[in-house]
């Protein structure tokens, strides 16, 4: 018998997959599930019913039975609620309250975080971010949480990203997930499996509980997205943790998924420390500072180094350095500004290649590369880095893209940077469902996420039409709810860019890649 060709054996699979309950799949929505009630307050008792004062502020319920928080002198005061006792390791729970302002009070953007105190640290988790809150209706403020170890004392609480205005809160519930099971379909990774690796960047919730499941069965290797960044990794000089980036690293180990790095250098998400002297004052356009520069990366890299070693598959080692409006096609940042120019690009890469292990790639990584001026900037500057010798091996496409946006683009900037004889990646991809980036509504249009699986179609005919070319594509995020454009730029509850919803269950977005045929009729 002949061996089957990689597509003979993917229609296989697929067929399996379908037989296997493909069908049952439709309608694309996820039903709704009733999600256990572990926590309620509404102050119809006319008591604080729990919640406590964060800083020097007056807690008081009013006439109406609202919880009114006053005389706040700082953004993180607020009123807080002990939650410890209901959270559990690796199981999602949905923290909602309403908030709104006293009248004859300006809106004010509020938020809900969780102070999280573990083994001696504390972390302040966002659940839900920043929300322009009004004294004319009550606004909702929904999120999810999770913990990923065990914690000492868990406190949610309400506080304001810039004002100290007082606060009214009401109808306060916390309620465990009920998690439909993890469907039984076609793994994407077996699917692309003679095409390429596809990855997904995550964040140490995603590796317990149900996502967790679902990663490990659709997904052939992770990047860490925030927690190898320079302020996850040595938020104070010289104290490097690890432990964050070290819970993704051990699931990812335990799967037999390859890791991506992100990222050594980049203008966001890095300290400030890094661009101050001894003194606290930024560093100047000068020689000794520098060599201060160069002396910190490479202090970094060489703990990174030493903790993952050639673990780590390949390094993001640059991010978003380019920048098309300027005349040298380069963006302005502090490292910019320090080498009055953009010789530090070259230099890093030379510390990453002498400090990393031979066997570790090293990438240079961009958002638009699919946009013929950003595609022409990084083009330039990977070719001087390539004439100069700068050991750059390879170009990372993030492709946080549009579902209005041409999907050939990218195939064409594919296309062009195979002439430079470097490794390439889709570093980044997710698929906006908005027309406008501040777009915000409340809910998802059907009908977009009908368009985005059409989208995910036609993208990944490009990208599977180029999969020699291509070392990995890995997606921005796991599931919708956890996708970074759910905040950014703006709070867009109705962002969806991922393969799966919301509840972990699959989209028309991955039946565009898996098998089109499902996918409902224009
Ligand atoms: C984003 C993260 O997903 C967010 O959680 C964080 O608040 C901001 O950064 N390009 C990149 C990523 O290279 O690091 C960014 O990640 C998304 C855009």
């Amino acid at each position: 018998m002949p061996t089957p060709s990689p597509h003979a054996s993917r229609r296989a699979l697929l067929a399996g997959a379908a037989a296997a309950g493909g069908a049952a799949v439709l309608p694309l929505a996820s039903p709704a599930h009733a999600d256990d009630l572990l926590l309620s307050t509404d102050f119809s008792s006319g008591t604080t019913e729990g919640w406590y004062a964060r800083g020097a502020v007056a807690l008081s319920v009013n006439a109406e039975g609202n919880l009114l928080v006053e005389g706040r002198t700082a953004t993180w005061n607020g009123a807080a609620i002990d939650i410890t006792a209901h959270i559990e390791v690796g199981v999602r729970y949905q923290l909602r309250v309403l908030m709104r302002l006293p009248s004859g009070t300006d809106a004010a953007d509020l938020r809900t975080t969780v102070q999280r105190d573990a083994a001696g640290s504390t972390a302040y988790e966002t659940v839900k971010w920043n929300t322009a809150v009004t004294p004319d209706a009550w606004t909702e403020f929904t999120g999810t949480y999770s913990i990923t170890q065990p914690a000492d004392l868990l406190q949610f609480y309400v506080e304001s990203d810039s004002s100290l205005t007082p606060v009214l809160v009401d109808d306060f519930t916390l309620s465990r997930i009920q998690e439909p099971e993890i469907q039984d379909l076609m793994p994407l990774k077996d699917f692309l499996e003679c095409d390429f690796p596809i990855g997904c960047a995550v964040e140490p919730p995603e590796v317990v509980g149900k996502p967790a499941e679902l990663l490990a069965k659709h997904f052939a290797q992770v990047t860490t997205g925030n927690q190898m960044k320079p302020d996850a990794i040595q938020p104070t000089e010289g104290v490097f943790t690890f432990d964050r980036a070290d819970q993704i690293v051990a699931f990812a180990e335990a799967n037999g998924m390859r890791i991506w790095g992100h990222t050594l250098l980049w203008h966001n998400q890095t300290p400030a420390w890094w661009f101050l002297d001894a003194d606290g004052n930024p560093l100047q356009p000068t020689r000794a500072h520098r060599a201060l520069l160069l002396a910190r990366f490479e202090a970094h890299v060489t703990a990174l180094a030493a903790h993952y070693g050639d673990r780590v598959w390949a390094w993001d080692v640059v991010n978003e350095v380019v920048d098309p409006e300027q005349t040298d096609g380069l963006r302005r940042s502090r490292w910019y500004e320090v080498f009055g120019g953009g010789a530090y690009i070259g230099e890093v890469f030379k510390i990453a290649r002498r400090v990393l292990p031979r066997k570790v790639k090293l990438f240079i990584n961009d958002y638009n590369t699919e946009f013929p001026d950003k595609r022409e900037a990084l083009y330039n500057l990977v070719q001087d880095l390539k004439r100069k010798r700068v050991p750059v091996d390879g170009v990372g496409h993030q492709a946080h893209v549009d579902y209005k946006r041409d999907p050939q683009l990218l195939g064409e900037s594919i296309d062009a940077f195979r002439r430079l004889r470097v490794l390439q990646a889709v570093t980044e991809l997710d698929v906006s469902v908005s027309d406008y980036m501040e777009e915000s509504l409340p809910s998802t249009p059907p009908e977009r996420l009908a368009a985005q699986g059409r989208y995910y179609q036609e993208l990944f005919t490009v990208l599977r039409d180029r999969a020699r070319h291509l070392e990995s594509v890995t997606m921005w995020g796991l599931y919708d709810a956890v996708s970074w454009l759910r905040t950014w730029p703006v709070s867009r509850p109705h962002e969806a860019p991922l393969f799966f919803d919301d509840r972990l269950q699959a989209k028309a977005a991955y039946w565009g890649v898996v098998d089109p045929a499902q996918l409902p009729p224009e």
